[in-house]
């Protein structure tokens, strides 16, 4: 039986380097940080051609990246104040894949957030990054959020990532999810090229030494019909820091309704002690078991 959530081995040969950037959830609406402005990163000669695939270019001329086959699409959260971060995870994608002009970023900004702002910093940085902003209604998820031991983890925006099959144009097939605290040594072009076989929604390392009894609540346990989610697997959990998504997958199957579901039992049961983390394993687990 193929399994929903493939083992990434290709991404334990990347390194990620982890800054302490949960420093202040609450929203900043100014920037202090100043940084330098990258070089522009050339595609070597083998990439594929962007251009040549699309029949229609749109009018401002870089918008066919956006929803093309040979780009390689990543989805990351922007705040204000974890920007630094941001800042470090972009360069560090240019830097390590050979085809930088084939990378689209798809930023994802609280409606909150002063979307221009983040805009022309990121624009100031990165004159040549071919990116959009996109806005998260965070109201739609903040009556869901349950106050977990993290507060970083109940920040609205950390939820992003599992409407991103939402938020991003129904172009956009395969993303490379990456959390912003998080640096790439290698090529980003072989990590969104993980092969999903034939069912999975989304790949994403995982971690198999996980005690699953201080996760989840005593009411989570004591409950059959929920604890069976996790009947007779290994006690594995995936880092949703690094996801691989299959985005047409993820929409076939509803999977956001399905995380959303777990999170309202969480607001009325309070089943795990983990946070968000907890809701997604649950939800996919609950899939494998039904195929
Ligand atoms: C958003 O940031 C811009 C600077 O880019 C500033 O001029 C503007 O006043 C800010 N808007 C709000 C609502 O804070
Ligand atoms: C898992 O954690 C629980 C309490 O958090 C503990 O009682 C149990 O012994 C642990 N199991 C293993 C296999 O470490």
């Amino acid at each position: 039986m193929p399994r929903l959530i493939h083992k990434l081995i290709p991404l334990f040969t990347f390194l990620f380097l982890f800054f302490s950037l949960i420093t202040n959830a609450a929203a900043t609406t100014t920037i202090t940080q100043q940084f330098k402005e990258a070089p522009q990163f050339y595609n070597s000669p083998d990439c594929p051609s962007i251009d040549q695939d699309e029949m229609e270019p749109e009018p401002d001329g870089d918008n066919t990246i956006f929803c093309s086959e040979h780009a390689v699409h990543v989805a990351m959260t922007l705040d204000a104040a974890y920007i630094r971060g941001s800042m470090a995870a972009i360069l560090s994608v240019l830097q390590h894949t050979s085809c930088p002009q084939n990378i689209a970023f798809h930023f994802v900004a609280s409606a909150s957030a002063n979307a221009s702002l983040l805009r022309a910093t990121i624009s100031s940085s990165f004159p040549y990054l071919k990116f959009r902003v996109y806005t998260f209604d965070d109201s739609s998820v903040s009556g869901l959020i349950s106050t977990s031991i993290r507060s970083a983890l109940d920040c609205p925006l950390n939820y992003a990532r599992s409407y991103l099959a939402n938020i991003l144009p129904l172009c956009v097939r395969r993303v490379v999810y990456l959390d912003s605290d998080l640096v790439l040594v290698d090529d980003i072009a072989k990590l969104a090229a993980t092969p999903l076989g034939e069912k999975s929604v989304l790949a994403a390392p995982e971690y198999c030494n996980a005690n699953f009894t201080s996760y989840f609540t005593p009411t989570f346990w004591s409950n059959p019909s929920l604890s069976l989610t996790f009947a007779d697997r290994r006690p594995c959990y995936f880092n949703t820091g690094v996801m691989v998504i299959d985005l047409d997958r993820w929409r076939e199957g509803d999977y956001t309704t399905k995380i959303e579901e777990w999170m309202e039992l969480q607001k009325r049961m309070r089943i795990y002690e983990l946070g968000f983390i907890a809701a997604i394993l649950a939800s996919f687990c609950r899939r494998y078991s039904a195929s």
